[in-house]
């Protein structure tokens, strides 16, 4: 989609806490569609970039626009649009544990989006056949594998139908085959749906197979910034190549 508006725009972003400057200038678009996959040492500031993006966290220089709302001038019923337009999964799973993972899918959309519970069922039965676990509706989390987890928390953020999903992290507290499980969830909403992504993670199959680009971070600058294949198969800068062997042999 080569001339849309990027879903994502994010221009010299510089983020500090206290006198820690996390984020010293970052620029990057997502394009609608495109997978941006996020990488980097511990404490570069991934996670923090990705609760900018979402208003979860105000920068202090720079601009970040969501879907052509500048974040952060956008008024509460901007944000509110951007917050309902973006799906965030983090790396544990924040269900709601009270309630029954088909409650957990059709909370947002009925109190949310105005759905009726008829139709946010129906939605909610269906994201589950999508993830693969159709027979756990009407189970507590608490009885769920990780990799069962995680995937409720996707279907539960594409009961919203975003159209940019953020991802910290979301296979690294699971075991390979879960992971795997999981993966292959992401890939199919790049696939199939063609859902606009910024995926933190170390995964190098879903980063040189999947992801259209790759951004390394390093101390809150970016280090190396192409197509995923050319990052993954062919990094240039000596800090690429460094890190990727570091996680290849993790
Ligand atoms: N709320 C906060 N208050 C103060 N410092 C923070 C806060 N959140 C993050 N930091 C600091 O900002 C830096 C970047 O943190 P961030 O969580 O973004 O890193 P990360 O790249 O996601 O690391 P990891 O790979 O370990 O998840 C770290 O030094 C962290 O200690
Ligand atoms: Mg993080």
């Amino acid at each position: 989609m080569q001339g849309a508006a990027p879903v994502v725009k994010i221009e010299n972003v510089t983020k500090r806490y206290g006198s820690l400057e996390v984020l010293k200038g970052i620029s990057f678009d997502v394009a609608p569609g495109e997978a941006v996959v996020l990488l980097g040492p511990s404490g570069c500031g991934k996670s923090t970039l990705l609760r900018c993006v979402n208003g979860l966290e105000k920068i202090n220089g720079g601009k970040i626009s969501v879907g052509g709302i500048d974040v952060g001038s956008a008024s509460p019923k901007e944000m509110l649009r951007i917050r309902l337009s973006t799906g965030f999964v983090f790396q544990q799973f924040n269900l709601f544990p009270h309630m029954t993972v088909l409650d957990n899918l059709t909370i947002a959309p009925r109190k949310l989006l105005g759905i009726d519970r008829r139709e946010a069922n129906e939605t909610a039965h269906d994201l589950l056949k999508r993830v693969g676990i159709p027979e756990k509706a009407n189970v507590y989390p608490s009885t769920l594998s990780g990799g069962q987890r995680q995937r409720v928390a996707i279907a539960r953020a594409l009961a919203m139908k975003p159209n940019l999903m953020l991802f910290d992290e979301p296979t690294s507290a699971l075991d390979p085959e879960m992971r795997e499980e999981v993966l292959n969830v992401i890939r199919s909403l790049k696939e199939v749906d063609n859902i606009a992504m910024i995926v933190v993670t170390h995964e190098i199959g879903f980063g040189r197979d999947v992801a259209d680009h790759a951004i390394l971070m390093d101390s809150g600058h970016i280090a190396e910034s192409g197509s995923a294949s050319d990052v993954f198969r062919n990094p240039q800068s000596e800090r690429a190549k460094k890190f990727l062997k570091s996680i290849i042999n993790a």
